[in-house]
């Protein structure tokens, strides 16, 4: 019988998963994350966290000096939520409705361009493995738009996530929530830096006509192959 894999044994792994809007990198992640005994990374949710801290510091991703003022004054720290890491702002967790709202959905692609903004979260989200790491983790699995490309381009398993924009709009509204998939993604492709991109050298899966759990089995293959070679 094969050994079960624990922290002791196993290599510690990072899976990248980038992908746009409802790509469908949310839900497969933290369902790797369970399976793999992985820290679930949404990067999403930091660059949301940092938009809704920013409005209510009073910064407009329009006036650089107010966005720099305010960046300086914020801490940043990690909390758990379950197997998920969550963004804390001068220790204080960043609630999952305030980085939800309408005001932090229209703002955020518009901070997330700003070259400053990504590079005061570069360290802080390469940071999370030494979390994952304390917290006795077998790895981490971080969602975003760059991670295989510039947060971690030498991780274990760098995956794309893509699908057609209607099937992606079909499932933000199955969730209840208003969101211009479509703006935002022409946003974030189309920034100068770290633009939401399909990595040379990922694997790309389009997830318009497989269902979650088809997507989960190709990547849980993938890094089961590679642990049991471990
Ligand atoms: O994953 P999400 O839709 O919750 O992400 C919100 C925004 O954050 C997204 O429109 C662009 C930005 N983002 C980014 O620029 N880079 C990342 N690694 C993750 C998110």
């Amino acid at each position: 019988m094969t050994p079960p894999v624990t922290a002791a044994s196993a290599p510690f792994l990072i899976v990248a998963i980038d992908g746009g809007a409802a790509s469908g990198k949310s839900s497969s992640s933290r369902l790797i994350s369970e399976r793999f005994n992985f820290l679930h990374v949404d990067t999403g949710s930091f660059y949301r966290a940092l938009t809704a801290g920013l409005l209510r510091a009073g910064a407009a991703p329009t006036d650089l000096a107010t966005v720099q003022t305010a960046l300086a004054a914020l801490r940043l720290g990690t909390a758990l939520n379950g197997r998920s890491a969550q963004m804390e702002i001068s220790g204080q967790p960043v609630a999952d409705a305030e980085i939800r709202t309408s005001a932090v959905n229209a703002a955020v692609s518009h901070f997330a361009a700003i070259p400053q903004l990504r590079a005061a979260l570069l360290a802080y989200q390469r940071g999370q493995a030494d979390v994952a790491r304390a917290h006795g983790f077998c790895g981490l699995v971080m969602e975003g738009r760059d991670i295989g490309s510039v947060i971690f381009p030498d991780a274990d398993f760098r995956f794309f996530l893509h699908a057609d924009p209607v099937e992606r709009a079909r499932r933000r509204a199955n969730e209840g929530q208003q969101d211009s998939i479509v703006e935002r993604d022409r946003l974030d492709s189309s920034r100068k830096t770290a633009p939401l991109a399909c990595p040379v050298g990922a694997t790309s899966i389009d997830t318009t006509h497989i269902g979650l759990a088809q997507v989960v089995a190709l990547m849980a293959a993938a890094i089961a192959t590679k642990l049991a070679a471990a």
